[in-house]
């Protein structure tokens, strides 16, 4: 397992840190850098190899920090770069690395760049940092393009300096109106953010994580999209196929980026947050002169469903060969509803109501399984806060607590993403449940979650035990991490192809994880052996029906065996 080497980021697991919603160390009610450090000692303790921190730059935090105002700061409720240099030390000495996530597709509205534009003429230099273009109309008063903003309504806004003048042109936010799109074509641009990667990467950080890493180079032509033939991405619900995304310009930046990240003598590491159309242009992100790792959100949309999780991890895999990047494999982050929620029988991934107690129950056995089956394959897994706890989506949350740009963009139709950001419940028996101090939390909590904290799940057979147990056992099997894999399903049958199979083997030690997705007992053929390491959810058996011994596994649940 990674630990040391240059190489340590194609099998890692790696834990996503959502900074607000961690641990608050001074009581004002947000997470921030000293509380992560304070819990460094967790987080080895549970096994992972590395911590991706969203971003702490600052912020007026009207999209969660992906709104920069300065790439050298730490925003000052967060903490200071003292705290990040502490965080470094305190996650190295436990031989864990760091990732910080890097924001260049946009600024926030208030970054001293916009604020130039603002205060100068139009067409002066300052303009030409981000995408400002003239209106169409007689009076300019059409966008101009009909492009749609990811998070609703129009990604233009009519520019209005400063002094209050209005003028011919819009600016592109290809997010919320605060976030202006940077222009990528403009040289300056280039140069100041691997001015800032560096910065980092100076001060001991192992890599960055590119957020909307496919977004940075628009068509120069700037096409309407005709949005009626374009077919919907299901989660975030932007079209995939669009003149601001996954544009071939964009590789050379990353291209550039990598000479930068090759240049230290460990080098520094990327992962992009790649939406891309298909596996086959997902992978040429990962060529060897480009980012080492991207998000692989196809395996996230197959949801718990046996068939398309195995299209998607053939797909996955041979479009990585090609290019001999490992995959990276993810089921939960801070944009997408919890996966124990979304997995619930009958959920779809973006629910409206939560699922009854029983289907709770199903949906996190469902996110077990699938949890133990993602871990046993080929490449790096990265897990998100709060899913080792097991916590669902919160869905019942005061629309006045609400802060994610959705749900004002869409006044309130959509309610966005701040249910899977409720801070996590760390002991006691009342809010803020050790999150800081006092009890306030940024995001309300449930006042059911006593259950779900840390301290409650110390011991017994617990979600959080479960993740130490599977985080342990990867790190002990010599087959996992990236390396070979094959399907076993040829060894049964299965009515409804709800049973997936494979082994990596191994000379001595070969591995094979098995899932049952269907809601019964699924008999195990003998040919797999009766030697269970470890296993998703309680029932699992080991029978002689009179022609000797084999495995019977429960319902929507996983296991993995010696064989
Ligand atoms: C993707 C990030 O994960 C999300 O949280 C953010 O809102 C958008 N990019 C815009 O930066
Ligand atoms: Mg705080």
């Amino acid at each position: 397992m990674p630990s040391g080497d240059n190489e340590w980021w194609r099998d890692a697991v790696i834990y996503q840190v959502y900074p607000r919603s961690f641990s608050d160390s001074d009581g004002d009610g947000l997470g921030d850098i000293p509380g992560i450090v304070s819990k460094v000692d967790y987080l080895d303790n549970l096994g992972v190899d590395a911590i991706w921190i969203s971003p702490f730059y600052e912020s007026p935090l009207l999209d969660g920090g992906y709104d920069v105002t300065d790439y050298r700061l730490v925003d000052p409720r967060l903490g200071e770069v003292a705290d990040v240099e502490d965080l470094i030390d305190a996650a190295h000495a436990k031989d864990m690395k760091i990732f910080m996530d890097i924001v260049p597709n946009h600024t926030s509205s208030a970054h001293a760049w916009f604020q130039e534009v603002l205060h100068s003429e139009p067409g002066s230099p300052a303009w030409d940092r981000y995408v400002i273009k003239e209106g169409k109309g007689a009076n300019h008063e059409i966008p101009p393009t009909n492009w749609q903003s990811v998070f609703h309504g129009d990604a233009w806004t009519p520019l209005v300096l400063a002094n209050g003048e209005k003028t011919q042109y819009w600016y592109l936010h290809i997010f919320d109106s605060s976030q202006p799109d940077v222009n990528w074509e403009n040289q300056e641009v280039r140069v100041e953010f691997e001015s800032i990667l560096k910065f980092w990467f100076d001060l001991g950080i192992d890599g960055f994580r590119i957020d909307v890493a496919h977004g940075l180079i628009k068509d120069q032509s700037f096409p309407d999209i005709d949005y009626e033939s374009i077919p919907e991405q299901e989660l975030l619900g932007d079209p995939i196929l669009s003149p601001f995304w996954d544009q071939d310009g964009v590789h050379d930046v990353y291209r550039s980026w990598r000479k930068l990240a090759d240049s230290y003598d460990t080098p520094r590491v990327f992962c992009g947050e790649t939406w891309a159309p298909s596996p086959e242009r997902l992978a040429l992100y990962q060529r060897p002169d480009e980012l080492h790792t991207s998000f692989n959100f196809d395996y996230l949309r197959a949801g718990f469903d046996a068939v398309k999780l195995k299209e998607s991890v053939d797909s996955t895999l041979l479009n990585h060969k090609k290019v001999g990047a490992p995959a990276t494999w993810v089921l939960s982050n801070h944009d997408i509803v919890r996966h124990a929620t979304r997995m619930a029988p009958g959920q779809s991934d973006h629910p409206t109501e939560m699922p009854t107690p029983d289907n709770a129950d199903r949906g996190l056995a469902r996110a077990r399984a699938a949890t133990l089956f993602t871990l046993g394959l080929p490449g790096s897994t990265y897990l998100y806060q709060g899913e080792e706890l097991g916590l669902p989506e919160v869905l019942e949350l005061p629309g006045d607590a609400r802060q994610d740009p959705v749900w004002f963009r869409t006044q309130g139709r959509e309610i966005g993403r701040d249910g899977c950001r409720v801070p996590i419940p760390w002991s006691g028996d009342v809010a803020s449940y050790g999150f800081g101090p006092c009890e306030n939390s940024w995001l309300p909590q449930p006042d059911t979650w006593e259950h779900l904290s840390v301290q409650a799940q110390e011991s017994g057979d617990t979600t959080l035990n479960f993740y130490r147990d599977a985080l342990a056992q990867r790190r002990e099997e010599q087959a996992t991490g990236d390396g070979e894999f094959e399907w076993r399903m040829d060894e049964f049958t299965h009515p409804n192809d709800a049973i997936l199979a494979y082994r990596r083997p191994h000379p001595t030690n070969p591995l094979t994880c098995i899932v049952n997705t269907e809601d019964g007992m699924w008999r195990v053929p003998q040919s797999f052996g009766t030697d269970v390491l470890i296993s998703s959810g309680p029932e699992v058996a080991v029978v002689d029906s009179g022609d000797g011994e084999h495995l019977v596994l429960g319902p929507e649940t996983a296991v993995w065996v010696r064989n």
